[in-house]
């Protein structure tokens, strides 16, 4: 498949805080230990971010990072995309907070709501507006403060999550990462398998929804599990054929870091080696939209990814949300 004409990633840049919070840390706090969480999850630590160091604070640092890394001035920004299920308000967007601290004095504006499969959206949005010639740069940023809405009395999830941000800065030339393909998909039947009861305008807050804890994140994890894998490889497999490759075609695989044996039984649909599968979950457990931008980001300072090599995305989350997107060096 040609890259020419396709939109293509030319920066990136992320934002981790530097406060660490380990599985040992996490002992203290809930009946756990270090070798159920990591033996379950993979995860051994994850980032948190300070009380008053917000979702738009960490995208805005993401986002200067990858403009830099781009070579593209802010003023050249035609749109700011925040993909994030943790915004500093419910109104207004984390998009325009973000264009106010990093003056994309020129951009529009918003946010978008899809979890952990938030980037992938994000990516499919800006690679319309590219592509259709409406826009020449857009900012997508995934940033999150999960830790503004985890339970840390509930061991099911605040083992899990993980706060950080990163961003792309996505254009119609230059060379970079051109985005050949990309498969959504969504079912809302399971929109209550990880959700927030409480905050929004179903269940306002209010003294009661406080006391019993709905503003922070219930799940069913056994059920996201099956789902998780199913959606993910079907996603994969999906996107590998609209791309017109097979599985030995790509480089690496980038899944959303939601558990290590999520990503390993994903991995088993493909003839692709363990090694090839990218992971940062031991490292920022589960950072939602952030957390493939973040693997991505790091691949390519880790690795010297080499011109007409592919690398498969591919994220699941909460609604359910689940997509895929081929990219080629270019
Ligand atoms: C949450 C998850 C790690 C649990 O792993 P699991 O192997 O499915 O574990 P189970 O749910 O079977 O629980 C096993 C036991 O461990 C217990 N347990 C749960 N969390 C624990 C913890 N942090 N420490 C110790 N024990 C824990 C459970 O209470 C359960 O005990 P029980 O058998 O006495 O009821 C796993 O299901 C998962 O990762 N699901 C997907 C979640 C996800 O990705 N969410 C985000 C979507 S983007």
């Amino acid at each position: 498949m040609s890259s020419k004409k396709h939109a293509r990633i030319i920066g990136m840049g992320s934002y981790l805080p530097s406060k660490i919070l380990s599985n040992a840390d996490l002992e203290k706090m809930v009946d756990t230990n270090d070798e159920w969480i990591f033996s379950r999850t993979g995860i051994k630590e994850r980032r948190l971010a300070g009380e008053t160091e917000y979702t738009s604070e960490m995208g805005a640092k993401a986002a200067l990072k990858a403009l830099e890394n781009a070579g593209v001035a802010v003023e050249e920004i035609d749109i700011v995309l925040v993909a994030s299920m943790t915004p500093d308000y419910i109104s207004p967007s984390t998009a325009v907070i973000i264009q106010r601290l990093i003056g994309a004095k020129n951009a529009a504006a918003m946010d978008l709501q899809a979890a952990c499969t938030g980037f992938i959206y994000g990516l499919s949005m800006a690679k319309a507006y590219i592509e259709s010639g409406m826009y020449k740069n857009v900012l997508l940023i995934a940033s999150e403060k999960m830790s503004a809405f985890v339970d840390y009395e509930d061991r099911n999830t605040c083992v899990l999550f993980g706060d950080g941000a990163s961003a792309a800065v996505i254009s119609k030339e230059h060379s970079g990462l051109s985005i050949d393909a990309i498969c959504l998909g969504a079912d809302g039947e399971m929109a209550e398998l990880l959700y927030i009861p409480a905050g929004g305008s179903r269940q306002p807050s209010s003294t009661a929804s406080l006391e019993n804890r709905q503003h922070y994140i219930k799940m069913e994890g056994k059920e996201l599990f099956k789902h998780a894998v199913r959606q993910m490889a079907g996603a994969s497999k999906e996107c590998l054929a609209k791309a017109g490759l097979s599985d030995t075609d790509i480089s690496w695989l980038i899944p959303h870091q939601a558990n290590v044996r999520i990503m390993d039984a994903v991995a088993k649909n493909f003839s692709m080696p363990k090694e090839k599968v990218f992971k940062t979950i031991d490292k920022y457990g589960n950072t939602s939209a952030s957390s493939i931008a973040i693997a991505l980001d790091e691949l390519q300072q880790q690795y010297d990814i080499q011109k007409g090599e592919h690398l498969l995305l591919v994220a699941f989350g909460a609604g359910l949300t689940w997509g895929a997107s081929v990219l080629t060096k270019i």
